[in-house]
């Protein structure tokens, strides 16, 4: 593992504490629904051309890497916290992924420019301070024509916002605003945003009956937008526009 500055983050070591079980590396072992719904999201990503080089910005736990890892070249996982990232580089061993684990802050990305293909971000962006700045640093280690996917809950969601309200460390959900996020990815020369109601981690079974009643009935239209989560799809211009 390469260590970057930071060495003691009391706010990374208090989410730790709180969320060990959501992020437990044998999540995908014990649920297969879950394990395919991270398959699904992971090949919409990526799409059919194998990225070289990708960057999982703020992998936590790297619970899905054993999905990720074989669909790109390499695989770079990069976090603020240290425990998270042991346990995901002992999840690397454990899967023989040859997953590169980076200690690092997103708003000051430890990568010379150009270095990746694909930078993702699943439910990270919100416990960044300075959107705008990680967005700059993304924009500068990604190649030209390389592309930015984020997955980000939202607060607009009831379900979300009920949720959350009680968790303090997640308040920073609060900032996410379609209005916020385009003016930090201004310098993209493409910004997508679109809902998405997948639901990873299942529920119970009267829970999951009223969440497929919303989505049948409730979740269209405009309504869309208060589904749980955007997906956030950025591109860096390619080499032939930036002449
Ligand atoms: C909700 S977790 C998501 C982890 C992983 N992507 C997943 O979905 O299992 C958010 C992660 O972002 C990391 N993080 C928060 N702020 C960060 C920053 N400024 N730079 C890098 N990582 C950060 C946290 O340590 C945590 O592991």
């Amino acid at each position: 593992m390469q260590y970057g500055e930071t060495i003691h983050d009391p706010a990374a070591a208090e989410q730790e504490r709180r969320y060990w079980s959501r992020f437990d590396p044998a999540i995908l072992e014990r649920n297969p629904q879950t394990r395919e719904k991270f398959r699904e999201f992971f090949e919409s990503i990526i799409g059919p051309r194998r990225p070289a080089r990708v960057l999982d910005l703020g992998c936590g736990t790297g619970l899905y890497h054993p999905i990720l890892a074989p669909m790109v070249g390499q695989l770079v996982g990069m976090d603020r916290s240290l425990a998270m990232l042991r346990r995901a580089e002992q999840l690397s061993k454990d899967y023989n992924l040859g997953t590169e684990l980076v200690h690092g802050d997103a708003q000051r990305l430890p990568f010379p420019d150009g270095a990746f293909d694909l930078v993702i971000a699943y439910d990270v962006l919100h416990h960044v301070p300075d959107i705008g700045a990680a967005a700059e640093e993304i924009r500068r280690v990604l190649m030209p024509g390389g592309r930015f996917v984020a997955a980000e809950t939202t607060m607009l969601s009831p379900w979300v916002l009920a949720y959350n309200l009680f968790h303090r460390d997640e308040w920073g959900l609060l900032r996410i605003r379609p209005g916020l996020l385009r003016r930090a990815f201004r310098g993209f020369a493409q910004f997508r945003l679109r809902p998405d109601n997948t639901r990873f981690f299942s529920h119970s079974p009267l829970l999951e009956r009223i969440f497929g009643l919303m989505d049948r009935y409730v979740l269209r239209g405009p309504l869309k937008m208060i589904s749980t989560r955007y997906v956030i799809e950025a591109h860096v211009a390619p080499l032939d526009a930036m002449n």
